[in-house]
């Protein structure tokens, strides 16, 4: 016996002889007989593509929104994600291979509690058990589900095939590499696109975001919009990105939705990875108003997830990947020192943990003017500090972190190009 479920009582399975209706109008359970169910195969998907509203299939080239972006590189692994039609059920997965035209080429999906995700327009597709320090070309293919039921699916003709795009993974072993650091450009996208263009002349090997660069995101789809904006200049097909979250990145609509949108190690909005033989440590501050500020609803706890850093800062200081570190490098939107708000509940909280380190570099941002601050010259900060400037052309920075070997420079540029600042450290 076969449970079906017709769009309505008025169905042409109604006239089926021996069929047997159970439910109310609106909610019909149909009972017939597995030899039935073969026969009335095609009446039943003709039922049910008008229940579900099924419209003729998109064509391929409107699957994606935008352009994969690379997250979370590690020496093993890296995280492709992108972002499918929203409102459409799509089946993806992301290929990847050393060579493209000897192969092997290898697939991975994403995949929940052992179900491939087909509802959800974002996808995070981690790509696992790589060769330290290769270079990988990878592709994404997704196709329509156009019938979505419990024994029965259709695709559509289409398949969407992007073009290989490349990355290569950090070895444990590298003593050189070169960051972009880039803050605060609030979505300008002259600045933006200036920005760009200047990483695309240095081609690092990773960017860093140091928040304020998504802002006050309204909804999901206007997100996505906005992180394209930036993602696709930058080339983060190809370049892998840290997004730090900055303090407007938490407000407005879909604030709470946006660290859905990247990956971190951890899983957090903060932690810290490795680089070569160069530890990165990233921190979350939180808004930069107390959380009992009106403007907040009682809708944000930022104190405790300061507090919750704090723990993590003293287990990272702790732990073995910080400890063995060549270099340690601090990043965070709003300063630890130098902060130029009345409200600066980081720094009396992490500054101790922080004091005795051994980090050689601080990276911060938020207050639209550059600065750089010796290690011992401001609110007793145990780091050289560099604060990036804004998001107008002419405050805006870009930070360029150089290391070769042993040594570890900081060059700091305007958005003409022109050198700030070349610091050693
Ligand atoms: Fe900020």
């Amino acid at each position: 016996m076969i449970i079906i479920r017709p769009t309505c009582s008025r169905s042409p399975l109604q006239r089926l002889p021996g069929a047997r209706f159970v439910g109310s109008a609106s909610d019909i359970n149909l009972f017939i007989s597995l030899s039935t169910y073969h026969e009335i195969r095609s009446l039943l998907c003709i039922a049910s593509l008008s229940a579900l509203g099924a419209a003729a299939a998109l064509p391929a080239d409107s699957l994606l929104t935008g352009h994969p972006y690379l997250q979370n590189p590690a020496p093993d692994a890296i995280t492709v994600m992108f972002y499918l039609s929203e409102g459409h059920q799509i089946t993806s997965l992301v290929e990847w291979t050393a060579d493209t035209v000897t192969g092997p080429v290898m697939s991975a999906r994403q995949l929940y509690a052992g179900q491939e995700v087909v509802h959800s327009p974002i996808h995070k597709v981690r790509l696992t058990g790589l060769t330290p320090g290769a270079t990988y070309f990878y592709r994404v293919r997704a196709r329509e589900i156009t019938v979505n039921q419990a024994y029965h699916k259709e695709f559509g003709a289409d398949e969407l095939v992007t073009p290989y795009r490349s990355f290569t993974l950090p070895s444990p072993s590298a003593t050189d590499f070169t960051a972009v650091i880039v803050n605060d450009t609030h979505s300008y996208q002259p600045t933006v696109d200036a920005m760009a263009r200047l990483t695309d002349s240095i081609a690092p090997d990773f960017v860093i975001f140091n928040g304020d660069c998504q802002p006050e995101p309204p909804t999901l789809g206007a997100a996505i919009k906005a992180l394209h904006a930036t993602a696709t200049p930058f080339g983060l097909s190809s370049t892998p990105a840290i997004f730090i979250r900055g303090n407007h990145e938490i407000r407005n609509s879909y604030s709470s939705g946006m660290p859905e949108l990247f990956d971190n190690p951890g899983g957090l909005t903060y932690g810290a990875f490795n680089w070569g033989d160069t530890r990165f440590v990233t921190l979350d501050c939180g808004e930069d108003k107390p959380d009992s500020t009106w403007v907040y609803y009682g809708l944000n706890d930022f104190d405790a997830l300061r507090r919750d850093q704090a723990d993590f800062l003293r287990a990272e200081i702790a732990g073995e990947p910080f400890r063995n570190a060549a270099r340690r490098v601090l990043v965070h939107h709003i300063p630890i020192w130098g902060n130029t708000d009345k409200y600066r509940p980081c720094t009396p909280l992490w500054s101790p943990i922080l004091s005795d380190a051994g980090i050689d570099l601080d990276l911060a941002a938020h207050t639209h003017e550059y600065k750089f601050h010796p290690a011992g010259t401001i609110d007793g900060n145990p780091a050289p500090v560099m604060v990036g400037g804004g998001y107008k052309p002419a405050s805006a920075t870009l930070a360029i972190l150089r290391k070769r070997g042993p040594s570890m420079t900081l060059e700091v540029i305007d958005i003409n190009g022109q050198r700030k600042d070349l610091i050693n450290l």
